[in-house]
């Protein structure tokens, strides 16, 4: 089992990471030192899979103590916040309730904006069951839910007493959703770590194919990139921005498919594809490091299309997006493999000139060796 410390302002945790980490979770219990009722909030796919095991892990609770939501992204609103707050209540839940968090990244963001909120905060744990949860969403306490003018944009940051991440949880999550995860992965190596990079465009195939060796490599090792980038700028004032690279273009196009042809990772993916061209366009990036980019994530799998989204539908969904000041988009664009830039304002238009583009660079990537 490894600890991996998390030392953010608001608030220091542990980040325990290992095979079999779920069904070892009462210890976790002292070490933030629990006094009231424990519920589980999950999503009923999730607490098929491994309800139980958690349930036994914190050492048997009876039934009445775990509230299952719907978690598809366009579920993740207020309407489902207050349906679990009002569980709770109806359930006897006061402040002293501690709620453990299993699932994806919805049900963390839902779960954490509950427990931020819920007789103004109780205590939280995160144990995160999808590949994207494990290295982004359960670490550095943002939590939030969408409005349908735009993505995450009622939250609050609120960090967790304790995050329990377990590879073998893994094993039941569909293949799409997987892939998802490792797009997220990527932004990692692009952002800020070239050996990770490389170790990716190395061992893909292992990494697709959930080998044991190839995630206890990885997932750690996001945990800590993340980890050190929230310990030295929390809320995002500056050098947490550079985690959102493919979110500008990514987090619109979800927006305006009203959530519902993109997995998370997937628009991201798309996004930075887009970020490279821009910056290569624009003669910040050198080719090569542009191609590598381009064709570690084809590789990756496929990617939804981008049929019948207008460029101007997709301009509108960035102007409202969080990262935008006073409706003026800032980009984050890469300038070589490992290393971006951030607050890049572009003059134009050029998501128009952009989109349309996208689908070749895929498919052009995909040929290239
Ligand atoms: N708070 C943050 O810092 C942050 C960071 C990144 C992403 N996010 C948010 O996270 C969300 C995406 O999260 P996600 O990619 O984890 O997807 P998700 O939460 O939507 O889950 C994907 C699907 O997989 C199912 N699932 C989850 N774990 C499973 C398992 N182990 N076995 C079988 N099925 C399982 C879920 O029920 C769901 O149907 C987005 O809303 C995004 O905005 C938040
Ligand atoms: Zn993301």
């Amino acid at each position: 089992m490894q600890e991996i410390q998390v030392r953010a302002p608001s608030g220091q945790y542990s980040v325990l990471y290992g095979r079999g980490a779920l069904a070892q979770a009462r210890p976790v219990l002292r070490t933030v030192g629990n006094r009231g009722w424990v519920f589980v909030l999950s999503s009923p796919k999730v607490w098929k899979h491994w309800g139980m095991v958690l349930e036994d892990g914190i050492g048997g609770l009876d039934s009445a103590r775990h509230i299952i939501f719907d978690d598809r992204e366009d579920a993740k609103n207020l309407r489902t916040v207050e349906k679990v707050c009002r569980q709770l209540v109806r359930a006897g839940a006061d402040r002293n309730v501690l709620l453990f968090a299993l699932g994806g990244g919805v049900v963390g963001d839902v779960a954490g904006l509950v427990a931020a909120t819920y007789m103004r905060s109780v205590g939280l744990i995160h144990v995160p069951t999808t590949l994207m949860a494990q290295v982004d969403s359960s670490i550095g306490g943002k939590t939030g839910v969408n409005l349908p003018e735009g993505k995450n944009l009622v939250g609050a940051f609120y960090p967790p007493l304790a995050v329990i991440t377990d590879p073998e949880v893994l094993s039941s999550l569909p293949k799409r959703e997987y892939r998802s995860g490792i797009y997220e992965i990527i932004k990692y190596g692009v952002i800020g770590d070239v050996e990770l990079f490389q170790f990716l465009e190395h061992n893909l195939d292992a990494l697709l194919a959930r080998e044991a060796s190839a995630l206890d490599w990885v997932v750690p090792r996001c945990i800590r990139a993340k980890a050190e980038i929230v310990e030295h700028d929390e809320r995002e004032a500056g050098q947490r921005e550079i985690l959102n690279f493919g979110h500008t273009v990514g987090h619109a196009l979800e927006t305006a498919t009203h959530y519902r042809r993109f997995l998370h990772g997937e628009a991201v993916a798309w996004g930075m594809m887009g970020a490279t061209l821009l910056s290569h366009f624009d003669g910040g990036l050198p080719e090569a490091d542009a191609a590598r980019i381009l064709r570690l994530i084809a590789r990756v799998g496929p990617l939804p299309s981008l049929r019948n989204i207008s460029a101007a539908s997709v301009m509108q969904a960035m102007r409202t997006d969080k990262k935008s000041r006073d409706g003026e988009v800032r980009w984050i664009l890469p300038r070589a493999v490992g290393q971006v830039v951030r607050d890049v304002k572009l003059w134009g238009s050029p998501v128009h000139t952009l989109l349309p583009l996208l689908p070749d660079a895929l498919r052009a990537a995909r040929g290239a060796k």
